[in-house]
């Protein structure tokens, strides 16, 4: 394989702004604005990168379709042998009109309906992450009433601080997720699983949060999680897999590509000679630094003491600036001048929370120029909404030097035609 740039996106020699090589500029001119443009050749590269760091482990990669669920980055990621962690009957029909084989799919989350297992059950899926006694009971009366075995792991709560945004913040007792392995909690429900004619026990899932950069909270969870498999183990109880969730951070910063190698090693360290098969759901990590959200300036407006770079962009096409407080670095895809002072990047919504980028050194700028929203490829279409009525952007995927397009920009018609009007008359 031939090593990519360390960035899918570079300037060429003439200071454009390109996708491996292919100007952005051009992109923009063809598909419109604004648009998501993924790199697959990032993707595909990250993906490979992530599932060789960890080549000395007994695992399975299953890519969390809830950061980036395109069907032809799923379908890619599946040609590469990546199965899908999956979090709604929505994203299971994701999965596999992509074509990933039922066994390596993943059904994580807190909430399934009986239909989603039902769906779930009926497709024949590897592994359903069971989060309550509660759902236990439901996956056992469903698939007893369907007369299978429902292959179920329980997500277990180690209580452990990721470290990363509260909103992202999953690994705590104070959160909705996971059974709690004190006060034998989740070892009654695991035994429960076991002795339930109609469940086979897969084993153990965690996973605390996302955007970690710090391994440590990783190595504290991981241990958890094995001591507590190892404890289920020695009273006799079959505990295949530990499934060790998503998570790991990404360089927003710079976009530059994450390295997999040191994570890698703390997971064989932690699990060598477990006799444990180990599960992966990393999400943001392949696909975040390998899209950007292309938008265009529309005006630009000299406010009492602040430039405002309104553009055709919005918060409905990327939340994560207004839900997390998201740092996004915001370039010019055209050579850029040298800076002329601080601006905020706004939508045209109408809310002061629509930014995509605040007090940013931006050159000087027209209506018409384009600009990228960089680290964009994860949790950024998949939040989009029309909020306003505004149709979200397309996505295309550049892939060994062609454009596909993988979801055309929804109109205002296709919108309106969802709905439909009482007869008042
Ligand atoms: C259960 C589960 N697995 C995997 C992921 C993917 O995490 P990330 O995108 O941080 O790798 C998430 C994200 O929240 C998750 O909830």
């Amino acid at each position: 394989m031939t090593e990519l740039h360390p960035s899918a996106f570079y300037r060429d020699a003439s200071g454009q702004l390109t996708v491996s090589g292919m100007p952005l500029a051009e992109i923009a001119a063809a598909h419109g604005s604004p648009l998501y443009v993924y790199s697959g050749d990032g993707i595909r590269q990250d993906y490979r990168r992530f599932a060789s760091a960890l080549e000395a482990v007994d695992g399975t990669v299953h890519f969390a379709l809830k950061s980036n669920s395109a069907l032809g980055v799923i379908a890619m990621l599946a040609n590469e042998g990546a199965g899908a962690d999956i979090v709604s009957g929505g994203e299971l029909a994701r999965a596999l009109a992509a074509g990933v084989p039922p066994k390596k799919i993943v059904f994580s989350g807190v909430g399934k309906s009986a239909d989603e297992i039902g769906a779930a059950l009926d497709a024949g899926i590897g592994q359903i992450n069971a989060e309550s006694p509660q759902e236990v009971d439901a996956i056992s009366q469903i698939a007893a009433a369907r007369g299978v075995m429902a292959p179920v792991a329980l997500r277990v709560n180690v209580d452990v601080a990721p470290e990363t945004h509260e909103k992202i913040s999953t690994g705590q007792r104070s959160t909705k997720f996971g059974v709690s392995i004190s006060q034998n909690e989740a070892a009654d429900l695991y035994r429960r699983m076991h002795a339930d004619a109609n469940i086979s026990p897969a084993g153990l899932a965690v996973h605390i949060g996302s955007q970690i950069l710090d391994l440590d909270p990783f190595e504290r969870a991981y241990s958890a999680l094995l001591h507590f498999g190892t404890s289920l183990r020695e009273e006799g109880l079959p505990v295949p897999i530990l499934d060790l969730g998503g998570g790991i951070g990404v360089d927003y910063e710079n976009g530059t590509g994450t390295d997999f190698t040191a994570y890698g090693q703390l997971v064989a360290r932690v699990f060598a000679n477990s006799g444990f098969r180990l599960g992966f759901e990393p999400g943001r990590s392949i696909v975040a630094n390998n899209g950007v959200l292309l938008t265009k300036v529309i005006y630009i407006k000299d406010g009492d003491n602040k430039r405002f770079v309104i553009v055709d962009a919005a918060m409905n096409d990327l939340l994560r600036p207004t839900l997390y407080e998201a740092h996004h670095a915001i370039q010019t895809i055209a050579p850029g001048g040298a800076d002329i002072g601080p601006a905020d990047i706004v939508g045209p919504i109408c809310e002061t929370g629509d930014y995509l980028g605040r007090d940013r050194m931006m050159p000087e700028l027209g209506a018409g120029d384009g600009l990228a929203v960089m680290s964009a490829g994860a949790y950024g279409a998949v939040m989009a909404s029309s909020y306003n009525t505004r149709p979200p952007a397309g996505e295309v995927m550049v892939l060994d030097g062609v454009c596909h397009v993988l979801r055309q920009q929804r109109t205002v018609e296709s919108l309106l035609a969802e709905e439909s009007v009482p007869d008042f008359s």
